[in-house]
């Protein structure tokens, strides 16, 4: 029997479940709908207790280390960039700044997420940079029909996201690549054997194997990019690459 139904059935301890996530073990709940209202919480909490706070060291720490990741990786001012979950802007900050106006979009599925990035931005007095700063109910980018991204990002999200929701990204954002764009996204490994390792509470982790599997049965390419030589990602991310291929 899994870990995740052993604590569902009571004999494993549960760590106080909240009553979203029970529909959602269910099958009642899309996991959307449950994860988003976790973040809007989160980010409710004050600076002392929330890391999706602005300007906290940890927020600014890993805001500068994902744009120093995506220039080093050949974003230029003038490219256009989509960064799903883009949270409070850990790292929008600073491609807003970079990036020519207009250049950023940043979707996430949590309100509560958009409305501190909409007024950090006015704090910053970037308005006139333009970001877009969209809230968004799944992964099939419908709202960019016609449109496609230069980059597109997504930092710490498929680490918190379950299979069907990660394969919904996987179906739908090779409509807003073009044949040179590419797509990055971090996550974290399972470990051993198994493609989709413990879940434990909104963390999940998957081999690579896992996303080399979406990628073919989607028409993508993709590659495991290796670790930075000087520092790792946090939490021992890793983060792969995926590209429209010929
Ligand atoms: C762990 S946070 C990381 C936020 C941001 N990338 C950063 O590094 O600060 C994950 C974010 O992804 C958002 N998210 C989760 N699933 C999403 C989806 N399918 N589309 C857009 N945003 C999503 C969450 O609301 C949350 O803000």
């Amino acid at each position: 029997m899994s870990f995740l139904k052993r604590m569902y059935l009571g004999t494993v301890k549960p760590i106080k479940i909240h009553h979203l996530y029970n529909l959602y073990l269910k099958g009642h709940a899309r996991y959307i709908q449950t994860y988003r209202e976790r973040m809007d919480k989160q980010i409710k909490l004050g600076p002392q207790d929330s890391r999706w706070r602005p300007r906290t060291p940890r927020w600014t720490r890993i805001g500068k280390m994902q744009f120093r990741f995506l220039v080093q990786h050949g974003l230029k001012p003038e490219h256009t960039l989509l960064d799903i979950g883009c949270g409070t802007l850990r790292g929008g900050i600073h491609f807003i700044r970079y990036l020519q106006p207009g250049n950023y979009t940043g979707i996430d599925i949590s309100p509560e997420a958009i409305k501190v990035a909409k007024q950090l931005v006015k704090e910053e007095g970037m308005a006139d940079l333009r970001p877009r700063l969209l809230l968004t109910a799944d992964s099939q980018f419908k709202e960019f029909s016609g449109e496609t991204f230069d980059f597109l990002f997504a930092y710490s999200v498929f680490s918190h996201l379950p299979p069907e929701e990660i394969e919904e990204t996987f179906q739908n954002i090779g409509e807003i690549m073009g044949k040179n764009s590419v797509f990055f996204f971090t996550f974290k490994p399972a470990d051993g054997r198994r493609d989709i390792g413990r879940e434990m509470r909104f963390n999940f982790r998957y081999s690579f194997r896992f996303f080399q599997e979406l990628a073919r049965k989607h028409g993508l390419d993709i590659e495991l990019l290796e670790p930075p030589s000087a520092h790792n990602y946090p939490e021992k991310k890793r983060m792969a690459k995926v590209t429209k291929g010929e």
